[in-house]
């Protein structure tokens, strides 16, 4: 006779894995989003001198990077949360907020965890399509709200389409959304946009919504993919003490953690990074353009395209697989005869670009 298992594991989307990590070393892996670069050598170093003392748990209050993180952005370390990867966070928000009844609201295509708090709670999930760019259609999610929404997703800038919006009309949307109901700003990628100015700018935001977390992490711009280290920045002490109240008690290991304070403190690198990021999607996107792909304005560190005929999509992933090349079918994020491609080293850009030139 079978397990039975809970009635939400019927429900409940698997996430769609990349392929290619058995590959071996000579594969361009543009398919997960991580930084191309290492990590910096004394995050490194700091994850080392961690692990000597792993016999004992970690501090169970985080203190060193709650309050590296409270010193940056000015947030009482009281509204801040900590997770093993800014996806704890998120379905540890779900877990929170969502019941059966209740709605959450998001956009689609959009980072493909979304679909999974809905499953997991029982809650009613209302899918926004994104705009003819591919970008979030505030108004029209603006319009889906009602006294049973709890929950708000917004991703900024969006996975898996790379766009984003600027934060007047972030602050306009928020306006609309009552304060009873929670607000996620995804910003995984915010370092690399430049349409938010700088990390500092959507801080501002939550002095005047309480009801709002900035949703972000290290695997991005701080390549600590592996470690798994996220944040959320709160407006209110309630969100973050709600959150926490549904988890286990020690989410965060303390090499990672430490890695992750020596890693804020080297926001040079950040910018070298950054800068890098930004030159090469720009190459990436005209390169693109240029084979006949319709690109999003990406703001993000990967591209989001369009190929010139949709049923190509099987053909051009596993073309590209064969030459090295690992990217993800926008057929496995939402969007048929897409591509999501992550920028990578000078390199893997051009190897990518050279095999799209063949199979186009
Ligand atoms: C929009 C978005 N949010 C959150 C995450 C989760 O990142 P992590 O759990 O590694 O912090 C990702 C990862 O790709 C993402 O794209």
């Amino acid at each position: 006779m079978p397990i039975e298992f809970g009635e939400r594991i019927r429900r409940i989307p698997a996430y769609p894995l990349a392929a290619g990590y058995d590959l071996g070393q000579d594969v361009a892996m543009l398919a997960s989003n991580e930084s191309c670069f290492e990590p910096h050598p004394d995050a490194i170093a700091a994850a080392h001198e961690a692990l000597a003392g792993v016999n004992r748990y970690p501090d169970p209050s985080y203190q060193p990077l709650r309050q590296a993180l409270a010193d940056r952005y000015g947030v009482a370390r009281q509204r801040i949360v900590l997770g093993n990867g800014s996806c704890d966070i998120l379905l540890s928000a779900g877990e929170a907020l969502l019941e059966p009844g209740a709605e959450i609201v998001y956009a689609w295509p959009a980072f493909s965890v979304y679909p999974h708090l809905a499953a997991a709670s029982g809650a009613r999930a209302i899918q926004v399509p994104l705009d003819s760019e591919d970008r979030h259609d505030l108004d029209a999610m603006a319009a889906e709200i009602t006294v049973a929404t709890r929950l708000v997703l917004v991703c900024n800038p969006n996975n898996p389409t790379s766009t984003s919006l600027g934060l007047d009309a972030i602050e306009q949307f928020l306006a609309r959304v009552p304060r009873h109901c929670a607000v996620i700003l995804d910003e995984a990628y915010c370092e690399f946009a430049l349409a938010l100015g700088d990390t500092y700018a959507s801080v501002e935001l939550l002095r005047r919504h309480p009801n709002l977390m900035l949703l972000r992490t290290f695997s991005k711009a701080y390549g600590l993919a592996g470690l798994r280290v996220g944040y959320g920045l709160c407006g209110s002490e309630d969100l973050r003490a709600a959150i926490d109240q549904v988890r286990q008690p020690f989410y965060l290991n303390a090499p990672a953690q430490a890695a992750a304070v020596q890693a804020l403190g080297h926001q040079d690198e950040v910018e070298r990074r950054v800068s890098h990021t930004v030159s090469a999607r720009l190459e990436l996107s005209d390169g693109l353009r240029g084979l006949g792909c319709w690109v999003a304005d990406s703001d993000a560190n990967f591209v989001w395209t369009h190929l010139p005929d949709p049923d190509l999509e099987g053909e051009i992933v596993s073309g590209l697989s064969e030459r090295g090349v690992l990217v993800r079918a926008g057929s496995s994020l939402g969007r048929v005869g897409a591509l999501r491609v992550t920028i990578g080293t000078e390199a893997e850009n051009q190897r990518f670009l050279g095999a799209m030139g063949e199979l186009l």
